[in-house]
């Protein structure tokens, strides 16, 4: 089985991200709650702990604490912020509350000889977000980092193999946060370093083949890189066991739908049914132009297509779907406004029943989603695809949509994303896209008189969609896009690029 190290959840927001890192360091790692049991944990094979930063202090009432029993597993433990306080405090030290909390980049002085800080300058930044401080380190625990401000940044005791940091290793900001991980899962927890993105594709196969067994499995495609892997790896496990269903619903930008057929039957011989519900689609939207109204329209549509095709495939026991861990926090929240509905078109509500989700992606990242596609022997044009809505390029044409308004933004869309790949930005640029404007304006081409379209282009740069800036595209890559536009596409009169950020606008026009 293969061998892990287990992050411990205490609350803090870099819970996932620790065990991301760990996993970056080719070693399996998973996220369990703080009181998981001894059962759950040893079912894991670990090799190491690590107990991650959390909101509390370690003397609140009611302060998150593991069964004491961990400490005798005889596993080796690294405590990050709330994790290193409550280390200080199970083996006899004492933790205080500082008057003002140190949140940011500090200069920390390192003691190179201990195994944690092997091989790393004596002094550099790391990423600090606490109020309480380890004012007094336990017996037998060596003090091995300092700030200024702060005497305590880290301890050990070799020993007992213990070890705890007061910052974050696993944020960027933490110049050398990858090499002390890579310190603790090397030279701590002897880690085999085994789990790389062939691994991960062998081992989920072999998972899903012992899930599904002999069990029909339907899974929608959706053109995105999580469906994509998802249904490739499913392929891989279980062959035609599995059925695809991709709804075209007519948004889709230039030759997608038929890149899809391409690299899915003709390529990877995927058992999948192309639905064409351009025609259905575009009926139902006819006249209509609030924002709102498309998605909510588009949603139940798609769900009507493909519970019709899915009724004719007959009965299925699974259905599998691309979540990834992303997903699985932002479904979790309970806060945050409704800013637009995202009827994530490749995922299905619970309206549609099945006996069994399957979900084989809900603990990766995006980026480690797309080293697994890679693997899997995907091409770049789907691992690598830019993040495109649901509702494809309904939302991104203003007011009622037509097929003559869905073919000029296709062709101007087309000409905007192939200038900004032979610019060498394509991998640059989070997102970019063109939106059809509802706006006509005069313009002049040879000695006529024209009366047509006005074309937005968006470029932004993003981590993850919650907050973007506009791309600073070169005007001469901008000017020649326009210019290209304006010559080959019949219909539009004026281009303009959009410069404001979200917030307070959104990526997406709709
Ligand atoms: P907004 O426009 O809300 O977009 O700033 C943030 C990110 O989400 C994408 N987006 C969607 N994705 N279904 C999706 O799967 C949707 O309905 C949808 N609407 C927006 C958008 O392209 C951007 O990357």
């Amino acid at each position: 089985m293969t061998e892990s190290i287990i992050v411990l959840d205490f609350g803090g927001q870099y819970s996932q991200l620790i065990a991301r890192r760990i996993r970056e360091l080719n070693t399996h790692s998973v996220l369990l709650p703080y009181d998981a049991t001894i059962e759950e944990i040893r079912a894991n094979n670990p090799i190491g702990l690590i107990f991650s930063g959390g909101p509390n202090s370690i003397y609140a009432e009611n302060a998150p604490k593991a069964d004491c029993a961990i400490f005798d597993l005889g596993l080796p433990i690294l405590g990050i912020c709330y994790g290193f306080q409550y280390l200080a405090d199970h083996f006899g030290g004492c933790v205080k509350n500082a008057l003002i909390s140190e949140y940011g980049k500090k200069s920390v002085r390192f003691d190179t000889n201990s195994t944690l800080f092997a091989n790393i300058s004596d002094i550099s930044d790391c990423w600090m977000s606490h109020t309480d401080y380890v004012a007094l380190a336990p017996d037998g625990f060596n003090v091995t980092a300092s700030t200024d401000n702060c005497s305590i940044v880290a301890f050990e005791n070799r020993e007992k193999d213990v070890y705890g940091v007061q910052f974050h290793p696993e944020v960027v900001h933490t110049v050398h946060g990858m090499d002390i991980l890579n310190n603790f899962v090397e030279k701590v927890c002897h880690s085999e370093k085994s789990w790389s993105p062939a691994y991960v594709a062998e081992k989920l196969i072999a998972d899903l083949r012992k899930e599904i067994g002999d069990k029909k499995v339907l899974c929608a495609l959706s053109g995105g890189v999580d469906s994509a892997v998802v249904a490739t790896l499913i392929h891989k496990a279980v062959g035609k066991q599995l059925t695809c269903v991709y709804v075209d619903h007519g948004f889709m930008r230039k030759n997608e739908s038929e890149e899809i057929k391409e690299t899915f039957i003709d390529g990877i011989g995927l058992n999948l049914i192309m639905v064409d519900a351009r025609r259905e689609f575009l009926d139902k939207l006819k006249g209509v132009s609030d924002p709102e109204t498309k998605r909510k329209h588009i949603g139940s549509m798609f769900i009507k297509v493909f519970e019709r095709e899915a009724s004719r495939i007959g009965s299925v026991d699974f259905l599998a779907q691309g979540t990834i861990y992303p997903d699985v926090i932002e479904s979790g929240s309970k806060t945050g406004a409704t800013i637009k509905s995202h009827h994530n078109v490749g995922g299905l509500p619970s309206v549609v029943k099945f006996d069994k989700l399957i979900e084989p992606l809900r603990d990766l990242f995006k980026d480690e989603v797309r080293r697994l596609g890679k693997q899997l022997g995907l091409n770049d044009k789907i691992v690598m695809r830019q993040p495109f809505p649901g509702p494809g390029l309904a939302i991104r044409i203003i007011g009622e949509i037509t097929q003559e308004k869905l073919d000029i933004l296709r062709d101007a869309d087309f000409i905007f994303r192939e200038e900004i790949a032979k610019a060498g930005l394509d991998s640059v640029i989070w997102q970019y896209f063109a939106v059809l404007t509802n706006v006509r304006t005069v313009g002049v081409m040879g000695d006529f008189r024209t009366y047509d379209y006005v074309l937005a282009l968006r470029g932004v740069e993003s981590v993850d969609g919650m907050t973007a800036d506009w791309a600073k595209i070169p005007l001469n890559v901008l000017e020649h896009i326009s210019n290209r536009i304006v010559n080959e596409v019949r219909g539009i009169s004026r281009i303009v690029y959009d410069i404001t950020s979200k917030p307070p606008s959104t990526i997406e026009w709709e």
